[in-house]
């Protein structure tokens, strides 16, 4: 239920209680009465600040906490660190082992012996790195970090009287801190939710980060993932911010200002100079974690349902996809595959052992792959041996000492602790003895925000056992009491969970149930599916020493170093194939690059034509997967004719795009580059595209303009300055000066996408598989300004055995391939500088075709080749080279 369906119900009935009101609309109370500074410590790279509270007048949400350590910290050229603590004892913060960075100063340096005098009065001071500048003002405390080249203000958390809402609170269970934002800053992140307004933050929209499980229809609200961080882009430059913590938190935007009201940890923020929007995201990936790599085939198309109750179907599908000449790589199962909904076991009548493995050898052999959900509840079943030995590691979250009860497919369930370094031992072994019996080529980890049937205390009433479900219906067999009587289970501050500020422990894990070293569910519940992730990932890369593919539903930050992501349970409607394009770009600057939304819609059934349309939008996701639910109609591409002509018009795109897709993969994996961006990242001038949530960039130059809406035919996009040259049809150019609208045919089975100017597009001939596609000879699609005599362009081309657990050079096995071309009065010259070519050679990939674009107008009237002319296609083979001689190089158009 809490997967399909949104929470409405519960919504209204606290409506009409009267207790419906949203953080925006919170009443302006003086929450904290404020801090002034009483010692400072200079270090060669910052400071360290002690913090006394001005007075203790005011304790709404708890007492202020006295004395708080602030920490500067200059920690690269680029990166600013600003933490904020109890001077005098430890907090929760997110764990260093699963986000390793570097460690604050110790306490006991800090410590400020309550009843010494505070030195006083200290008066404002900078501390300047080469990027930043941070200066404060010490009565009250309140600080700014400004740019320091420009001296520009970029965070600012001045007091100011007449905004309650601007000073610093620090007590137990709640933290507020404001910046002032200029009118002119466009914001990007804060997630994961679906954003009605599209990818810029809308003010006075609510931001509520902790992770659930409510379906992605619900707009505005805290979704499966948490990830605290935002780009602020103001006239083409950009900076990033990011708060490193983990508990429950309302972001409350106003357009002039954002506050964070946080329920615990600390405030822990780091800043990203910049000043390019992608350099924002290299450097906060420098942090967090790059991007993990992803295998090739990972980039092909993934057809999955829910309710593939036997191994024929699954049978039928694929050959339903080779009869209909549409590309697919990956077949998934759902739950349907297990006995009873028990993780890592096969139900032997539907999915008997011999025929699976018959099955799998079949496709393997083709270069076909198999993934399996696995969700993180474990039946409470004696007779299974995964939760025995589970049970007998002590492996599960704890609750008035004993394994947390909860609910989920397979009835009561208890949770595993992913903190806990003896759970993530047997997960691994749990997932090799699973491999042994089915090898699964990866693993999709749902429901793991974690998602519960029940809320709060769950038993087993006596006498009574939880039967398996044999559907996707759980039947309700637990006695489920909220509980409300700790201060975890129900904090001072309620954040706007699920949009209503139910209680946080609400179809989750009860809030004070305890994980490994006595941490409390209340602080680590949103590393939940982060943690569980860094345990699969380290379950599969024990397997066969290849690289994992996991797809993880609940992220944090730094999941991205692990796992894939969908967007969740959508909806086959027009909003939400709209939506899908934001939340996508928003995980680009999240640091998950590899994701895409259930293409046509999970639930409940997609028009022909929406399917249409969507497969044109998803056929561009860097994760391409048509997902259903159990209770929806057949929704595969070749379930109607139309939709199957656009899947293999769009696919078949993708699928010539492909060694473009795995280069940008590689990009984000060395630099963070999100693999499918807003234009803006190209563009960050042109504030024209500041909202722009309609059309997308793959990489930095391809770009997607999809028709959106029931009934139309064509889509009028933005173009950026410059020249573009559609990918269908090259012989259509559109170009301007300062940028432009463009009404562009879009019939039913065309999607238009166009290639900037000054671009090298590595593109091969496409197949029904990745495998084959990409042993196809390359063509290199060349662009110059429209009609402009002299230009130049750039491309890249990353090459590997996409199954090494790294993706990196120098292996012996990869190879890094740069092509530039210069067009010179009509001459066209052409060439390629190659790092560790061996690879490339050995595997005989060739460039057999260029096609230059864009002189004297959509023609090139002259193409020379490493200085032989055109027509002579002869291409200098060096052992340094890819390029080799081959025939049919097209010159003109
Ligand atoms: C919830 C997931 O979001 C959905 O994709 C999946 O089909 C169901 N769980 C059943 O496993």
């Amino acid at each position: 239920m809490s997967t399909i369906f949104p929470l409405l119900p519960l919504a209204f009935l606290i409506c009409i209680l009267g207790l419906c009101s949203s953080p925006a609309s919170a009443s302006p109370t003086k929450i904290g009465n404020g801090y002034r500074l009483i010692s400072l410590e200079e270090t060669p790279d910052g400071a360290l600040l002690g913090l006394l509270q001005v007075n203790q007048k005011n304790s709404v949400y708890g007492p202020d906490i006295p004395y708080l350590q602030l920490f500067i910290k200059h920690e690269t050229d680029d990166r600013l660190r600003v933490r904020i603590t109890d001077a005098q004892k430890q907090r929760w913060e997110v764990p260093y082992n699963l986000l390793p960075r570097e460690g604050p100063p110790p306490l006991s340096k800090l410590a400020i012996p309550i009843g010494r005098t505070p030195r006083d009065p200290i008066t404002t001071s900078d501390y300047s790195g080469s990027a930043f500048t941070v200066s404060y003002t010490a009565n009250p405390f309140s600080f700014k970090v400004k740019r320091s080249s420009t001296g520009e203000t970029l965070f600012d958390t001045g007091s100011d009287p007449t905004d309650p809402y601007s000073s610093l609170v620090f007590k137990d269970q709640y933290l507020e801190l404001s910046t002032r934002l200029p009118e002119d800053a466009s914001l990007y992140g804060l997630g994961e939710n679906t954003q009605p307004h599209g990818i810029k933050l809308y003010p006075n929209d609510p931001y509520t980060l902790y992770t659930t499980d409510i379906s992605a229809i619900n707009l505005n609200m805290d979704l499966y993932g948490a990830h605290p961080v935002y780009i602020d882009l103001r006239a083409g430059k950009a900076h990033g911010v990011l708060l490193l913590n983990s508990n429950g938190m309302d972001v409350v935007y106003r357009g002039n200002s954002l506050t964070y009201k946080v329920i615990g940890g600390v405030l822990d923020f780091y800043f990203f100079a910049g000043t390019s929007p992608l350099s924002v995201v290299d450097q906060y990936t420098q942090l967090i974690g790059r991007p993990a790599p992803m295998p090739y085939w990972s980039f092909g198309f993934h057809q999955c349902r829910w309710g593939y109750h036997n191994l024929s179907v699954v049978e039928d599908v694929v050959a339903n996809y080779q009869k209909a000449k549409i590309p697919l790589d990956v077949i998934w199962n759902d739950d349907d595959h297990m006995d009873g909904h028990k993780d890592f076991t096969l139900n032997p009548v539907n999915y008997p052992r011999p025929k699976l493995l018959a099955f799998l050898d079949r496709i393997h052999s083709i270069g076909m792959k198999y993934v399996v959900i696995i969700d993180p509840g474990i039946g409470i079943n004696s007779t299974y041996g995964v939760y025995r030995r589970g049970l007998a590691n002590d492996v599960f979250i704890k609750y008035e000492g004993e394994p947390y009860v909860a609910q989920v497919w397979p009835g009561a369930v208890n949770f595993p602790d992913f903190l806990n370094p003896r759970t993530v031992q047997w997960w691994g072994d749990e997932i090799r003895r699973f491999h042994e019996l089915v090898p699964v080529d990866g693993l999709w980890i749902d429901m793991n925000e974690a998602s519960n049937f029940c809320s709060g205390k769950c038993t087993i009433p006596k006498g009574k056992q939880c039967p398996s479900g044999t559907g996707p219906g759980w039947i309700c067999c637990l006695d489920c009491k909220n509980i409300t009587n700790t201060r975890w289970d129900d904090p001072p501050y309620k954040i706007n969970a699920s949009g209503m500020q139910v209680p946080i422990g609400f179809k989750t894990i009860a809030t004070s149930a305890v994980h490994y070293n006595g941490v409390l569910e209340y602080d680590a519940h949103s590393l939940y599916g982060f943690s569980q992730a860094i345990a699969t990932h380290k379950g599969l890369q024990g397997l066969q020493g290849k690289r994992p593919f996991i797809l993880s539903r609940s992220t944090f930050v730094g999941s991205g170093k692990y796992a894939a992501h969908w967007t969740g349970d959508n909806k086959g409607t027009w909003e939400d194939l709209k939506y899908s394009i934001s939340t996508v770009l928003n995980f680009g600057i999240f640091g998950v690059p590899m994701v895409g939304s259930d293409i046509c819609g999970f639930y409940p059934a997609p028009t022909e034509e929406l399917c249409n349309r969507w497969i044109e939008v998803g056929a561009f996701y860097p994760f391409s997967r048509d997902h259903a639910n159990f209770y929806s109609p057949r929704q595969e591409l070749y379930q109607w004719e139309s939709v199957a002509e656009s899947a293999r018009n769009a696919l078949g795109l993708r699928y010539k795009l492909l060694p473009y897709l795995y280069t940008l993969s590689y990009e984000a994996h060395t630099t963070g580059a999100p693999i499918a961006r807003p234009v803006f990242f190209s563009f960050p001038e042109f504030a024209e595209s500041y909202s722009l949530s309609t059309q997308f960039l793959l990489g930095s130059s391809v770009m997607i303009s999809p028709v959106l809406e029931q009934g139309k035919t064509e889509v009028t996009a933005l173009f950026a300055p410059g020249s573009w040259y559609s990918l269908f049809d090259m012989t259509q150019v559109i170009t301007s000066k300062g940028g432009m609208y463009v009404t562009l045919d879009a019939p039913l089975h065309v999607v238009n996408v166009h290639v900037y100017e000054s671009t090298i597009l590595p593109m091969q001939q496409g197949g029904m598989l990745s495998k084959e596609a990409r042993m196809t000879p390359f063509t290199l699609v060349i662009t110059f300004p429209a009609g402009a005599s002299d230009g130049q362009a750039k491309g890249k081309l990353f090459l590997d055995d996409d199954e090494l657990p790294e993706m990196s050079l120098g292996n012996g096995r990869s190879s890094y391939v740069e092509f530039s071309a210069m067009s010179n009065k009509g001459k066209v010259k052409v060439w390629s500088e190659v790092q560790q070519g061996d690879f490339a050679m050995k595997n005989g990939w060739i460039v057999h075709r260029l096609i230059v674009l864009g002189l004297g107008g959509t023609t090139a009237s002259g193409l020379q080749i490493d200085e032989v002319s055109a027509g002579e296609v002869e291409v200098n083979v060096s052992e340094q080279r890819v390029l080799e001689k081959e025939g049919d190089i097209r010159g003109t158009k």
